[in-house]
C-alpha cells in the first residue's frame, strides 16, 4: 500500500492513500480524507468500464529530496527549463539514468497543496499515450516536487510564439497531428474514465511535445470530477487561464465537460493563427484571440485572415476550412451547442489524414517535375 503524507501548515498531517483513492463530486476535486476513512473503500475510477487501480508497474513512486537535488545538481539554474504558477521546472537525471522533468512547488505560489494532491492522485491512475506520465513525487518536510517524464520538445506554446531565429515554425501537418493527439487525451478524460474528469486547464502551455511532436496533456492540479447522476454541472470557484475560459464558466462558475471543449477551440485557434490566447502587447481589439477571431470565423471568405503567416500558405485550403468550421463549433457561446470530444477526434483524424495525403501527392508531383526538368536538361 502506497501512502504519502502532506504536511499542511493549517491542518493536521494529511495522508493520501493512492491504492484506495475515491472521488467526491461536491467541494473538493479528489477525496483527500484521512487514511482511516479511506480504508476499505471499494470505490475507484472506472477506465473502460473496469475499476482502475494505480498503473501497472506501481505508478508514481516517492522520492527523497536528496535524490531530486542530486538529479538536478542542486537545482542548478542551467537545468531550469521552465517556470509556471506552480514553480520552476528543472531537467534532471535520476540515479537510474532516466532523464526527467522535476517541478518544484513554490511555497509562495498561488497553487498549493490541493493542486499537488490532485495532480498526484489523478496521474497515478490515468494511463493514456496523450497524457504525461508522472514518475514520482517528493513530500519531504515542506517540499513538494513532482517528477515527470521529460518531454524533449517542451510545450506547444514554445513552438507557436516568439520563435528563435533558428527555430522552424510548425508545419500544418504537425499542427493537425497535435490537434488529434490533444483531442484524444481529452476524450480519454471525458469518455473513457468514470466519473468523467473535466480538465479545466487546457492551453498551449500544458500541451507538451515528444521528440516526434506527439502531444501529451500535463498539469491536472485543476482537474475536477464531472457531474454524476442527473446533475448537469459542477459548481466551483472559477479557475483557469485568461483567454481560455468558457463564457458560462466565467459568468456563473458552472463547470461542464463542454467548458473543456471551449478551451480546446481556443487551442485550435492558436494552432491555426499562431496568435496567443491573450496578448497584451497587441492593440485593443486584438488582445483577446477569440474576440478578434469571431468575425472571421463566421465568414468563409475571411478565413484567410485567421491563418498564421508563418505557414506561408502551405496548407490544403479544404482542410483549413474544415478545421476552422470545427473550431467555430467548439467556441459556440451556448455550451450545449458545442460538439462532443469524440466527434472532434473523428473530425481531426479525418483532416490530419487528408492533409497528409495532400502532402504526399504534392511531394510525388514535385519529384516527377524535377525528374522531367532533369531529363530536359540532358
Ligand atoms: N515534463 C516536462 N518535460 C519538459 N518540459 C516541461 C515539462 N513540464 C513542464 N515543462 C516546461 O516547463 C514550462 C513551465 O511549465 P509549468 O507547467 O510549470 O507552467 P505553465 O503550464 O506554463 O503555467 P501554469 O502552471 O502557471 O499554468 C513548460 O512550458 C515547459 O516548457
Ligand atoms: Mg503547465
Amino acid at each position: 500500500m502506497k501512502c504519502f503524507s502532506c504536511l499542511n501548515t493549517r491542518t493536521n498531517d494529511m495522508h493520501i492513500n493512492i491504492d484506495t483513492l475515491s472521488y467526491v463530486t461536491d467541494r473538493s476535486s479528489v477525496d483527500t480524507r484521512s487514511e482511516s476513512s479511506g480504508r476499505g473503500s471499494k470505490s475507484g475510477i472506472l477506465v473502460d468500464g473496469k475499476v482502475n487501480s494505480p498503473k501497472p508497474g506501481g505508478g508514481a513512486r516517492s522520492f527523497t529530496f536528496n535524490e531530486l537535488a542530486a538529479a538536478t545538481k542542486n537545482f542548478r539554474e542551467v537545468n531550469m527549463i521552465g517556470k509556471g504558477g506552480f514553480g520552476c521546472v528543472y531537467k534532471g537525471r535520476l540515479y537510474s539514468g532516466q532523464v526527467v522533468a522535476i517541478k518544484q512547488l513554490n511555497p509562495d505560489g498561488h497553487q498549493g497543496n490541493q493542486e499537488f494532491i490532485v495532480e498526484v492522485l489523478m496521474l497515478s491512475v490515468f494511463n493514456h499515450p496523450n497524457l504525461v506520465t508522472l514518475i514520482g513525487y517528493c513530500t519531504s518536510g515542506a517540499q513538494r516536487l513532482l517528477v515527470y517524464e521529460y518531454m524533449p520538445m517542451g510545450s506547444l506554446e514554445d513552438h507557436l510564439y516568439d520563435l528563435e531565429p533558428d527555430q522552424n515554425p510548425l508545419s500544418w501537418n504537425t499542427r493537425m497531428k497535435i490537434a488529434v493527439g490533444a483531442a484524444r487525451g481529452i476524450e480519454y478524460l471525458h469518455c473513457k474514465i468514470s466519473p468523467s474528469v473535466i480538465y479545466r486547464d487546457l492551453k498551449s502551455a500544458n500541451i507538451l511535445l515528444d521528440r516526434d511532436f506527439s502531444p501529451k496533456l500535463s498539469d491536472f492540479g485543476l482537474a475536477k470530477v464531472g457531474p454524476v447522476g442527473n446533475r448537469t454541472h459542477v459548481s466551483t470557484r472559477i479557475m483557469g487561464t485568461y483567454g481560455y475560459c468558457a463564457p458560462e464558466y466565467a459568468n456563473s462558475g458552472k463547470l461542464t465537460i463542454k467548458s473543456d471543449i471551449y478551451c480546446f477551440g481556443v487551442v485550435l485557434l492558436e494552432l491555426i493563427s499562431g496568435r496567443k490566447a491573450m496578448d497584451l502587447s497587441r492593440e485593443n481589439g486584438e488582445r483577446y484571440l477569440v474576440g478578434w477571431a469571431r468575425p472571421y470565423l463566421k465568414d468563409p471568405s475571411k478565413f484567410g485572415h485567421l491563418v498564421d503567416p508563418l505557414l506561408r500558405g502551405r496548407f490544403p485550403r479544404k482542410c483549413l476550412n474544415y478545421a476552422i468550421a470545427i473550431t467555430e463549433m467548439c467556441l459556440h457561446e451556448e455550451a450545449n451547442q458545442r460538439p462532443k470530444i469524440g466527434d472532434v477526434v473523428v473530425a481531426f483524424e479525418y483532416i490530419a489524414a487528408q492533409s497528409k495525403s495532400h502532402e504526399s501527392r504534392r511531394a510525388a508531383r514535385r519529384s516527377t517535375d524535377s525528374d522531367r526538368s532533369r531529363g530536359e536538361s540532358y
